[in-house]
């Protein structure tokens, strides 16, 4: 008898693989061409997944049955019109955070600048109270809750940065949230992006921030991840006029990469004080954001292989000027895309971000789907186990009711009706219908 296997999803429309040559990241003209399978009028797609929640085999229903007519599943599913894309993985969000901010919302619409506020005590200042006063308890559950909607969405592994602490203690708090998260969630992989450098305390100044960074709060992360406690992946700081300069930024990514961490961090969001031409220049691993990145220093992201990850909602919301998206993929930059969601930019939906991508920062649909799914995994060193169907990869899957998956990033905020299952390692973490295995 062979080996047992977890899971069959037979019967599919359409398999969005992405690519089938395990290439790790996808760049330039690459970016367009994504491999798909088509099914026959007389025969559908199946994916066949072991017990370790991996993918075994990818073919045409008639192959898959005689290759494995001997084999038991635990679980069937019958996907007869559906298109089946690996599951989302979201690049960049700020997601323990307690409090809300709809009223600087309207105040945005009144004109009010992101600075403006900020300078005057809001912004993240204003969720860095709030986040204070929170337990760990409901920092989770309120984390479970925003990690489950995205899930609905089809995120299957996210990106989660600390930041609204500040002070080592509340940071602490919010990494230990994170871990947590990370350890019990299984419908979800997380990596964990320490952010400490997320604005000056109020009552600090850049250099005492950067003094507190280095001496403390990097020696207790360090220490925490020494005794197993923590198992943090990257650092990031806000490069940015009024928060955190190139000198200082420079100095605490270095001192994170020192520990191992991944560099990962906001640059030339709003104003162009050279913090991507620092990254590019330190072989940063990511650099987000990049609305104000200069045509010389794209070319040095592209030699030191550096990847952009773009945030399509925070563009919208503070109504910036585009990136140079179209520069950045002819140059040969890797380009991946996060929700950055965040009180700023509220929004937890890939589908909608992918949307946005392509519409103000004229993507092609393929290379949105790239960026939010092979590129986004490689922007977290994972691509090697996650975002592509390829045999030996994680099985992590979005089943979609639509005639083609263009549809799922055309319909505009109609995710919710047309998703109609995510699958994580194998599992099925969410199903619209409610039913139950
Ligand atoms: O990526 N730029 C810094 N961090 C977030 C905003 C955080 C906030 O406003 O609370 C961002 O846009
Ligand atoms: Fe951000």
């Amino acid at each position: 008898m062979a080996e047992p296997m977890q899971l069959l999803i037979h019967s599919a429309k359409q398999v969005v693989q992405i690519t089938t040559e395990k290439e790790q990241v996808l760049a330039g003209n690459q970016m367009k061409n994504i491999k798909l399978l088509n099914s026959k009028p007389e025969d559908g797609l199946s994916i066949v997944v072991d017990k370790k929640g991996s993918i075994v085999a990818v073919g045409f229903d008639s192959e898959i049955n005689q290759k494995f007519r001997n084999t038991t599943f635990e679980r069937r599913i019958d996907a007869s019109d559906l298109c089946v894309l690996p599951g989302f993985i979201d690049a960049h969000t700020h997601p323990v955070w307690a409090g809300d901010r709809v009223h600087e919302f309207r105040m945005k619409l009144a004109g009010a600048s992101y600075f403006d506020i900020h300078n005057a005590g809001g912004g993240i200042h204003l969720t860095v109270e709030h986040t204070k006063r929170a337990t760990e308890e409901e920092l989770f559950f309120s984390l479970r809750d925003r990690l489950l909607r995205m899930l609905r969405s089809g995120t299957t592994v996210v990106e989660c940065k600390s930041g609204y602490g500040l002070s080592t203690e509340t940071e602490m708090k919010l990494l230990r949230v994170l871990e947590r998260a990370k350890r019990e969630l299984t419908f979800v992989d997380i990596s964990i992006t320490y952010c400490g450098a997320h604005a000056i305390p109020k009552e600090m100044s850049e250099d005492s921030a950067t003094k507190m960074i280095l001496e403390e709060q990097l020696p207790e992360v360090s220490r925490a991840i020494r005794l197993g406690e923590l198992s943090v992946d990257s650092i990031d700081v806000f490069c940015e006029k009024d928060v955190f300069g190139v000198e200082n930024s420079r100095k605490i990514l270095l001192a994170g990469k020192t520990m191992g961490l991944r560099t990962n961090f906001h640059a030339d969001e709003i104003h162009a004080i050279g913090g991507s031409e620092m990254g590019a220049e330190i072989k940063a691993d990511v650099i987000s954001h990049l609305e104000k990145v200069s045509d010389e220093t794209i070319n040095t992201m592209a030699k030191n292989g550096c990847i952009g990850v773009m945030l399509p909602t925070t563009a919208y919301v503070l109504k910036l000027e585009a990136p140079p998206v179209r520069k950045l993929i002819e140059a040969g930059v890797p380009i991946a895309l996060g929700s950055d969601f965040n009180p700023n930019a509220f929004c937890l939906s890939m589908p909608v971000v992918m949307h946005l991508a392509c519409i103000l920062f004229r993507m092609s649909l393929e290379e949105a789907l790239v960026a939010s799914t092979l590129n986004a995994a490689a922007s977290l060193g994972i691509s090697d186990t996650h975002g592509s169907i390829e045999v030996g990869k994680k099985a992590d899957f979005v089943l979609v009711d639509v005639p083609t998956w263009e549809h799922l990033i055309y319909q505009f905020g109609e995710h919710d009706h047309l998703i109609q299952m995510v699958i994580k390692n194998g599992s099925v973490s969410y199903d619209k219908s409610g039913a139950t295995k």
